[in-house]
């Protein structure tokens, strides 16, 4: 995992916790507390990362105007809503991250007028438009921070966070030891004004001071312009990060099991975030996002608006404080300990899945396994069943009591494509961390659409901003509608299963809880056929038999709902077979 440098990540920590499973009563009553239904609830976000979508003007750059031009592909596919990566005004150090404007919309994507075009087109499909909000820093090239820079006393002083550093032998150092997750000290020198700055990320991305009342309010209005705009909801980026320690303490360094200081990609000392991020006031501000998201309804959305945080915690309880005491706080925190498991092992995948059912206060969880920060699914093959395993992957994510959020791209099986030499890269980390951190450059390459110039993604001849991966001849979207077996279709007939049987909406119980071999669930919804699904998470053929007279389900008798290519249809709940890493999903009769 890329993008968890956090002391220990969410990966590392799920490896360690000792698997148990729940009693089937624990788990109904858990699960009898589920919230009243949101549109969010059992939807499909689909992130697209506008440079790499559809470009439809011929600069290699994708734009809005391509995005639209697609809506009726992501109509079909199932798509509820689109999660864009940041479009406004920024230099594109962080391709995007690194806003210089808040309420515009950078040219090489389009205009406020093709936004608001998308958004209207998009809603006509029943689609809506979550945008990216990053709350946490600016681009050095915003208004706010060139003033904030400019002296010690402008209005804006205290907009960021600025300090003078301490004298170590007569030298000028930074306050301590927090270093960005971007490679080097979180201290950047400005010789104007002659203090430090903190920046969690890139040099060119200084972090906002959110004790500053003003920052606040500034940020509160751009959540309301874009509600105006007619916003779905927000993906609050790098959230749980907004505020720091004031006591400016070092942080403990980060050791390995000999007790020596790990040492990160970037040549830094790794140190464990404790001063950084996951502060309580966090939740503060999350109360005040959520209340301006609450308070401002616009008709050209005209629904609530959904709140998704950027997440990265080690822990379900730390999850779960983020949709707040109340439930007044996030809708959905991203829930990354799911789907950043990294390992096929069906035991931990069942306890993760588990506590997202039990112990989130009822609410819904929003599991994710891919994004635009990290490696694409392929980073859970064996090399050899590739296919299978990524449909087994979208089994666990669309039959599950979720929010199920989804990369452009996994639905054709686009894979991880990091760049070969250096001078390729063009995420600075890569150029930074080369060769041990390539980037981000790999997950990020153009959507393909056909096997045609440019896989479709823009027009012939012209050089992509990132190159096409070769497997485009193959792994495209037109080729795949016409192929029955393609993770494509897989993927549409997931989607329209998770809508239409009602079971998907009801709660959801492990079954067959000491089988480490196969995962295996329960859908169940009041006065509706029960749903069985059966993963197979071994290279070996696998037989399961299910007995469900536990949830009050004598018959044996199943119906296939969907299962894996080559898969029979079995004779009995009794006896069902699975291929490698092979899928079964059947209605109980
Ligand atoms: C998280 C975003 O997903 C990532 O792409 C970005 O670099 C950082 N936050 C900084 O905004």
């Amino acid at each position: 995992m890329k993008f968890m440098p956090r002391g220990i990540g969410v990966s590392a920590l799920a490896v360690l916790f000792v698997v148990t499973s729940l009693s089937a009563s624990a788990q109904t009553k858990a699960s009898h507390t589920h919230k009243a239904r949101a549109w969010w609830d059992n939807a499909v976000i689909y992130e697209i990362y506008p440079r790499s979508f559809q470009d439809s003007n011929g600069d290699g750059v994708g734009d809005l105007n391509g995005i639209m031009s697609r809506l009726d592909y992501l109509r079909v596919l199932g798509v509820d809503a689109i999660w864009l990566t940041p479009i406004y005004p920024s230099p594109q150090v962080d391709f995007g991250y690194d806003i210089s404007d808040y309420r515009a919309i950078d040219p090489q994507y389009g205009t406020l007028a093709d936004f608001d075009r998308l958004q209207q087109q998009a809603k006509q499909r029943k689609i809506g438009v979550i945008m990216d909000l990053v709350l946490n820093h600016t681009s050095d090239k915003h208004r706010w921070f060139i003033e904030s820079a400019s002296s010690r006393t402008n209005p804006k002083a205290n907009w960021y966070v600025w300090n003078d550093g301490k004298m170590v032998n007569g030298k000028r150092e930074p306050p301590n030891n927090w270093i960005s997750l971007f490679g080097g000290s979180a201290w950047q020198w400005d010789p104007a004004r002659k203090q430090y700055y903190y920046h969690e990320f890139y040099v060119q991305q200084p972090d906002l001071n959110w004790r500053n009342p003003q920052v606040r309010k500034a940020m509160y209005d751009v959540e309301r312009y874009w509600i105006h705009r007619g916003a779905a909801g927000f993906r609050l980026d790098a959230i749980t990060s907004l505020f720091e320690d004031p006591s400016l303490a070092n942080e403990p360094y980060v050791r390995d099991e000999n007790g020596k200081i790990e040492i990160n990609a970037y040549g830094d000392k790794e140190v464990d975030r404790s001063k950084t991020d996951n502060l309580p006031e966090v939740n503060g501000v999350l109360k005040q996002l959520r209340q301006a998201a609450d308070s401002t309804s616009d008709p050209k959305w005209g629904q609530k608006v959904v709140l998704i945080g950027e997440t990265y915690v080690g822990s379900i309880a730390d999850l779960r404080k983020l949709y707040g005491p109340h439930n007044d706080e996030l809708n959905l925190p991203m829930d990354t300990q799911v789907g950043f498991i990294n390992k096929l092992d069906a035991a931990v995948f069942r306890k993760k899945i588990t506590e997202a059912e039990t112990d989130l206060n009822g609410n819904e969880p929003l599991f994710v396994f891919d994004n635009h920060d990290n490696p694409r699914w392929d980073r859970y093959s064996d090399g050899t069943h590739m296919k299978e395993i990524g449909r087994m992957l979208a089994a666990i994510l669309f039959a599950s009591r979720d929010t199920a959020m989804m990369y452009y791209g996994d639905e054709i099986g686009m894979q991880t494509t990091p760049p070969t030499r250096k001078q390729d890269v063009r995420d600075p980390i890569g150029i930074r961390g080369w060769p041990k951190e390539k980037g981000r450059d790999g997950e990020r390459t153009p959507m393909q659409w056909n096997s045609g110039p440019n896989a479709g993604f823009s027009k012939p001849g012209v050089k992509t901003w990132l190159p096409i991966p070769n497997n485009f001849i193959t792994v495209n979207v037109k080729d795949e509608v016409r192929d029955p077996d393609s993770m494509l279709n897989w993927y549409k007939q997931m989607i329209a299963l998770r809508k239409s049987n009602p079971a998907f909406r009801g709660r959801e119980m492990m079954l067959n809880t000491n089988n480490n071999q196969v995962l295996s669930w329960l859908r169940q919804a009041k006065g509706e056929p029960a749903v069985v699904v059966a993963c197979n998470f071994t290279a070996q053929p696998q037989t399961i038999g299910f007995n469900l007279s536990a949830y009050g389900l004598h018959s044996t008798r199943v119906k296939t709902l969907l299962k894996s290519p080559g898969t029979d249809d079995p004779a009995s709940l009794k006896q069902v077979k699975l291929q490698a890493f092979g899928v079964y999903i059947g209605q109980v009769e």
